[in-house]
């Protein structure tokens, strides 16, 4: 059975974080020294008005010196924006990405990290962050490439569970298809891969990582069967390594 993107999210988003934070933790397992969030900070305007839209739990700002630029953080889920507002110095809108309740011309930048493949209408939202930049503002938004995380996301399929998939794979919103939607609303549009792979040393991350994409809890059996091949792979080649592709695109309204 297939569902939409936005009722994937809300299944995954809208009364806990505890989704997103598990499936964070297996990117401790980098093969890159310099973190995710620290790649963006190193490309994000340093001043002015700033908007993130599908914010999360806010980690990004952890990583970004924001001594002069004045941070709007917002996301759908109620969850989410209770993270958020333990942001220092950050204002707090919990809305949909395609429904910002500011002005025209209000921000230098809007960031949408992860957060695209999530929306049933993404050239709505895109359309949206054209309306709230100012002329000359800049769009930072991250999307994974249809190959990201292929070997961990073969292993649904393999133990009976074809459901364990991303939201990218099924609206197709990737690194693929989104620079050209992009390109509709915006000029200028750059994508920078962050060059990364996870070699992750032990099944448990792998399993919490399958854990928190499943509606419904694995059983026992689809969790055995899990951990042995996840195992088999480690006993062969010293570690899991799963593939990322990940993308920032950058464009100027
Ligand atoms: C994969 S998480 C990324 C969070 C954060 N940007 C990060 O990189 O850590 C996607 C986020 O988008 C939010 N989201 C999903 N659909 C949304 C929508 N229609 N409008 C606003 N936020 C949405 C989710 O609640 C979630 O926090």
């Amino acid at each position: 059975m297939t569902i939409s993107p936005s009722s994937r999210a809300v299944q995954q988003y809208a009364t806990t974080s505890g989704n997103l934070t598990a499936r964070m933790a297996i990117h401790s397992f980098s093969t890159n020294p310099q973190h995710w969030f620290d790649f963006v900070a190193a490309r994000l305007p340093a001043t002015g008005d700033v908007l993130e839209v599908g914010a999360g739990t806010g980690k990004l700002w952890s990583h970004v010196d924001r001594s002069r630029m004045r941070l709007t953080l917002t996301d759908f889920s109620e969850a989410m924006c209770a993270h958020l507002r333990t942001v220092d110095d950050a204002t707090v809108h919990r809305c949909d990405a395609a429904g910002l309740p500011f002005a025209p011309a209000s921000f230098d930048t809007v960031v949408a990290n992860h957060m695209l493949y999530h929306l049933d209408d993404p050239a709505a939202a895109l359309r949206e962050f054209a309306r709230v930049l100012r002329p000359g503002g800049r769009l930072l938004a991250a999307v994974n490439g249809r190959d990201h995380m292929a070997e961990l996301l073969a292993l649904g399929p393999l133990i009976g569970r074809p459901d364990l998939t991303l939201s990218a794979a099924r609206n197709d919103v990737t690194a693929e298809s989104v620079p050209h939607l992009v390109a509709s609303h915006f000029t200028g549009v750059t994508v920078e891969r962050y060059p990364s792979d996870l070699s992750v040393p032990s099944p448990d991350p792998v399993l919490a990582f399958l854990s928190s994409i499943a509606a419904t809890p694995l059983t026992p059996a689809e969790e055995a069967a899990a951990r042995a091949l996840v195992e088999a792979r480690i006993a062969t080649d010293g570690t899991f390594h799963i593939h990322k592709h990940t993308v920032l695109i950058t464009a100027d309204r």
